[in-house]
């Protein structure tokens, strides 16, 4: 099978699984236990909270460790949002977050009495700065904005929609960096709050981070101890989140030539779908190089995915998370692109690993198809 979904999940790095097994094995101690066999799995996790600081440039109280990136996003905007509510009750968010984003904001409209303003974006899945500015309010406390989407590897001007956030309300900027981790420079310096997570470079399922500045004032979703400077309460996940640091080392001392290698793969896929009759690209040309979205009109979503599928190649149509329903992609539909690029589309991503031969056959083929599927 040749693997182009690497935006949905990465396969596990050898060195990442090899210090796992180790410490799962040597250092099962509870981390808040007392004794010498808790204090050394507790000291493994501060070493890997200091290393995944130092590489992120913030300080280690500033890094929360988590079960998902999914989590993250929950305890970043529900966490300020119920903390400081007495502040103001309106949030501004975009209509291509991730899921995770989307049914957060939703629950605080529908459950807990938010007002949420949903960004609309440009025909390149961009966030428009004058459509933030239009939508803040005397009562707006937190925006969240997506640095790359997840669909179609669009990038927002994370630095210039957080720095009007900053001078003109007095409202908190947080930024899902799941996308950009390991690939692209993360905006940290001018956010407030961060998502990342591990599945994504090549680390652990089922380990997430949040980067939030110290002393900006969440409340804890998970109310149970003292883990997580009380912020996320239940026994660490000593283990995995000890391998956090690793994970992190590993992707940023590889970014830099990885994306130059990635750039080339990118290049090729851009230039042939530009060329392929049948096929129209979603992706903006200036998006990240990891993702690259096309429509094939004539052939939907599932029926291209189960044909590539059988044929030995594993890509999306949309979001993982929402793969399960009727295809159709509302970050496409967002952008304006029309029902039917919406639900006709495959999602192609990339990492250091996919080998230009790859591309290559995975042309190929997709050619085959669309001759013997459309209509
Ligand atoms: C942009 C973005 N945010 C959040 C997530 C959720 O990540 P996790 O699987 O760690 O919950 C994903 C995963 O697809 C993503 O692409």
């Amino acid at each position: 099978m040749i693997y182009l979904d690497y935006a949905a999940t990465t396969p596990l790095h050898e060195e990442v699984l090899e210090g796992y097994y180790k410490v799962l094995k040597q250092y099962y101690g509870n981390s808040d236990s007392l004794h010498e066999i808790g204090r050394k799995a507790d000291r493994l996790m501060k070493q890997s909270r200091m290393q995944v600081a130092s590489s992120l440039c913030v300080k280690e109280t500033e890094i929360f460790f988590t079960s998902c990136a999914s989590e993250s996003n929950n305890m970043a905007i529900k966490g300020y949002a119920f903390a400081n509510a007495h502040k103001g009750k309106h949030l501004i968010t975009t209509a291509v977050e991730h899921s995770s984003v989307l049914e957060t904001m939703k629950q605080l409209e529908e459950v807990f009495g938010f007002s949420i303003t949903y960004l609309p974006v440009s025909e390149d899945g961009v966030v428009r700065l004058s459509d933030l500015a239009a939508a803040v309010r005397e009562d707006t406390i937190l925006v969240s904005c997506m640095y790359i989407n997840n669909e179609t590897g669009a990038i927002n001007p994370i630095k210039e929609l957080a720095a009007y956030v900053h001078t003109h309300t007095k409202a908190v900027f947080h930024c899902d960096c799941v996308q950009a981790l390991g690939k692209y420079e993360l905006p940290l310096q001018d956010v407030d709050m961060a998502t990342m997570s591990a599945h994504k470079i090549y680390g652990l399922k089922g380990c997430g981070l949040l980067y939030k500045r110290e002393h900006l004032p969440i409340i804890a979703l998970i109310s149970a101890g003292q883990q997580e400077q009380h912020l996320r309460g239940g026994t660490s996940n000593a283990p995995a989140y000890t391998m956090w640091a690793k994970t992190i080392r590993l992707a940023l001392d590889h970014q830099r030539e990885h994306f130059a290698y990635v750039k080339t793969l990118h290049e090729m896929l851009y230039e042939a779908f530009s060329n392929m009759e049948g096929f129209v690209i979603n992706s903006p040309q200036n998006g990240s190089v990891y993702i690259l979205n096309v429509s094939c009109e004539q052939i939907g979503s599932e029926i291209m995915l189960n044909a590539l599928n059988a044929r030995g190649f594993a890509v999306s149509a949309q979001s993982t998370c929402a793969s399960k329903g009727k295809p159709h992609s509302y970050v496409l539909a967002a952008m304006g692109l029309g029902e039917l690029r919406a639900t006709h589309a495959i999602r192609i991503s990339l990492s250091h690993l996919t080998t230009i031969a790859e591309i290559e056959q995975f042309l190929q083929v997709i050619k085959e198809i669309y001759h013997e599927y459309r209509t």
